[in-house]
């Protein structure tokens, strides 16, 4: 089984996590998100993926009641929004994140976006306070390119950059130019969101649609599988798939134990070359 782990955490992990966008949005889907959550940490997936954002803070509360009483074993990772970056304003948006996912600590920290009104000295101080008083045990980013990673580093001083949460995928191949080199040079665990649903909207006629198709046949499992199996090919990614369906969640844990071989990586990449780009900087 493919691990990963984390440099703020002795733990290993499997290479899959469980993502929460869209969770907690309709309180008559609450009990089936928090029992497919369960499924998954109940077959191992223990790193849950959430974010102040989503639904205003549902995503969290759905967090909190999936992980009531084995709190503990699980790896929690939420975000503070880019609007709310500032020193004040980060300290303040963990605190209700806190609150709402019923626990006194989280086990990652993220800055969501990079911010377009706070300088990032500011947000990674106000990090590393919350990481000092024990209420994150490890700090991160999401969708920083390498030259912000490496200035949050600096301005962490010698609390650790954990990780960089970017969308990568079969169809999203910008990481792989230089943001995941730096990661695996810096021990930097590289968190691979959205890694699904793009392969979800291939059009059938696109060639890589019948060679996932080929492939989850050889390998007896679904194309999003091996989608999934190609993205946690090489350390230190960790996809974070969101699913709320257990035959879902289920397909997407056969690939932990799905290895590629050269010839099926070489024809993955005829089909979905690499990009040769580095990710585009959005600040919010
Ligand atoms: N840091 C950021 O800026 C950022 C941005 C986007 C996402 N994220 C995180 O990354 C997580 C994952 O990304 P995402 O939610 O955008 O996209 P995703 O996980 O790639 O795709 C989710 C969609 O794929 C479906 N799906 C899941 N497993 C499937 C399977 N085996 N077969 C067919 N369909 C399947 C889900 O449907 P069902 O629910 O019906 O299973 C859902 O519609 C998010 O939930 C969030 O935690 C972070």
């Amino acid at each position: 089984m493919k691990q990963v782990t984390f440099r703020s955490d002795a733990r290993d992990f499997a290479a899959l996590g469980q993502g929460t966008w869209k969770m907690g949005v309709d309180p008559d889907q609450a009990s089936k998100e928090i029992s497919v959550l369960q499924e998954g940490l109940s077959k191992g997936l223990l790193v849950i993926d959430t974010a102040a954002m989503y639904a205003d803070g549902g995503a969290e509360r759905i967090v909190a009641r999936a992980v009531r009483g084995r709190r503990e074993k699980v790896f929690i990772v939420t975000k503070v929004w880019p609007t709310r970056a500032d020193y004040r304003g980060v300290l303040q948006s963990l605190e209700e994140s806190l609150g709402r996912l019923e626990t006194d600590y989280v086990d990652l920290f993220l800055l969501h976006w990079p911010s377009a009104r706070f300088p990032l000295a500011d947000t990674m101080r106000a990090m590393a306070e919350a990481h000092r008083k024990g209420l994150v045990r490890g700090v991160g980013v999401s969708n920083f390119s390498v030259e912000l990673m490496a200035e949050a580093s600096d301005a962490l001083g010698d609390v650790p950059l954990v990780a960089n949460q970017v969308e990568y995928s079969l169809t999203a191949r910008d990481p792989e130019t230089r943001i995941i080199p730096y990661c695996q040079a810096h021990h930097v665990t590289v968190m691979a969101y959205s890694p699904i649903k793009n392969i979800n909207q291939l059009p059938p006629a696109h060639k890589g649609s019948a060679l996932l198709r080929e492939l989850a046949d050889r390998h007896a499992t679904t194309p999003q599988s091996i989608a999934l199996a190609w993205t946690i090919r090489q350390a230190p990614v960790i996809a974070i798939p969101k699913s709320s369906s257990v035959p879902h969640l289920l397909s997407n844990i056969e690939a932990l134990d799905v290895t590629l071989t050269s010839s099926e990586l070489t024809a993955l990449d005829r089909a979905f070359p690499p990009s040769g780009k580095d990710m585009a900087v959005e600040r919010l």
